[in-house]
């Protein structure tokens, strides 16, 4: 008799974005002449810059030629890219990675939910809430929590609550927890950690032997200079964290699909005699594994985003977002909207007016604007009361969502 994971069965009905896209598309077949204007999922709508997509197209035609043609990369990812990382992300910024530490992977969704697979079952998991539900849903799947309560908080994981009273920065737990998800700039809320916030948390796993899972997928949205773009940044952070990378966002690569996941040398975890072990092998076995690597014309693409005319043509697409950010905070604040994020996130975090849920605030938008957005309480029961509008989409539309919501 086959038996099925049970731990699966635990998971809260469908993950959050299919389950919106079916509210969306259940109201577009009702209503098939409402023009339906997507602030929801964080997808990108620009195309790709130049220099990338000539780039790519040069890795397109490199198939065509037994010479130039490339089968099998290597399951970490090509120098060429690994190089131009370790260069212009980290040492640029003063942080020494050594390429041996960076696998290229196919987009972060993947390396944030795989990683965990490699870490013991019994480590006590902690999380911001609201959060990216991936880091959740992974680890109800592998076994690390008990069911769900009412509020859809998982019994055995340690919920960090991030709202407006605390200022959107996580307490250290008050219990012992093993692996610690962080999402700076952060996903949903949008907000930013300073340095000392980070190093708090260093500090915490440097004390208690515990690990840092860092997402920075939305580094490449920060503005202020004083803001970290990798906890590397941190004196001994890579002692103690794995970093996550993304080109979704930075480069529009969303369906393109290529990110890396960063694996210090430095990083230990421990077996049950209590001897330590070095992560970095660890997950290079599990990688090269499970992986044959990220397309070869996706990791040309990457790469070119590191010369000089790569970077210019990102920056004004990112730009472009982050005005449609500014726009909607400022239509938002003037229709009486308590606003967060925004200015170094491509994310705007709301307040719900009149005490109404999430999903009410989802409904009426959608019903009433045909605007769509995401649900606070989709990232977990500290994000009820909130909503989340994504900036990835053209002013004009954003204009037009704004003037339509400001007539409800
Ligand atoms: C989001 O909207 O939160 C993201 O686009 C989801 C993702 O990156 O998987």
């Amino acid at each position: 008799m086959i038996t099925i994971n049970e731990n699966f069965l635990k998971l809260q009905a469908g993950y959050l974005f299919p389950e919106i896209g079916r509210r969306v598309s259940a109201f577009a077949k009702d209503n098939p002449s409402a023009d339906i204007i997507k602030l929801g999922i964080g997808d990108v709508t620009e195309p790709l810059v130049p220099s990338i997509l000539e780039a790519m197209h040069k890795a397109v035609d490199d198939q065509a030629n037994a010479d130039t043609f490339k089968g099998y990369g290597p399951e970490r990812g090509y120098s060429f890219l690994i190089d131009a990382i370790v260069e212009h992300e980290f040492k640029a910024r003063g942080v020494d990675i050594s390429p041996d530490e960076v696998f290229v992977s196919d987009g972060s969704k993947c390396d944030t939910g795989n990683v965990q697979e490699i870490f013991g079952r019994d480590n006590v998991v902690a999380v911001t809430d609201p959060v990216y539900p991936v880091y959740v849903d992974t680890n109800v799947m592998a076994g690390r929590t008990g069911d769900a309560a009412k509020d859809g908080r998982y019994e055995g994981l340690v919920y960090l609550p991030c709202t407006a009273e605390n200022d959107f920065t996580p307490d250290l737990p008050d219990t012992s927890v093993d692996m610690i998800y962080l999402c700076y700039p952060n996903n949903p809320t949008g907000t930013v950690a300073t340095k000392e916030t980070l190093k708090k948390w260093v500090d915490y796993a440097r004390e208690n032997r515990a690990l840092i899972l860092f997402d920075a997928a939305y580094e490449a949205f920060i503005s202020d200079d004083d803001i970290p773009h990798s906890i590397y940044e941190i004196d001994g952070a890579k002692e103690v964290a794995i970093e996550f990378r993304s080109y979704s966002k930075v480069i529009g690569f969303t369906g393109v699909r290529c990110g890396y996941i960063v694996v210090p040398k430095e990083l230990k975890a421990y077996k049950s005699d209590g001897s330590a072990v070095e992560v970095n092998a660890i997950w290079n076995r599990r990688h090269s594994t499970k992986f044959n690597g990220a397309s070869y014309v996706s990791q040309v693409g990457a790469a070119a985003y590191y010369t000089g005319q790569g970077r210019l043509e990102v920056k004004k697409v990112i730009d472009l977002y982050m005005a449609n950010a500014s726009y909607m905070i400022e239509s938002l604040k003037e229709m009486g909207y308590e606003v967060y994020g925004g200015v170094n996130a491509p994310y705007v975090w709301l307040k719900t007016k009149d005490g109404m849920t999430s999903w009410e605030l989802f409904d009426k938008f959608l019903n009433e604007a045909h605007v769509v957005g995401t649900p606070g309480s989709g990232f977990g029961a500290s994000g009820e009361g909130y909503f989340r509008l994504s900036a990835f989409n053209n002013l004009a539309r954003v204009k037009e969502a704004m003037e339509r919501i400001a007539k409800l």
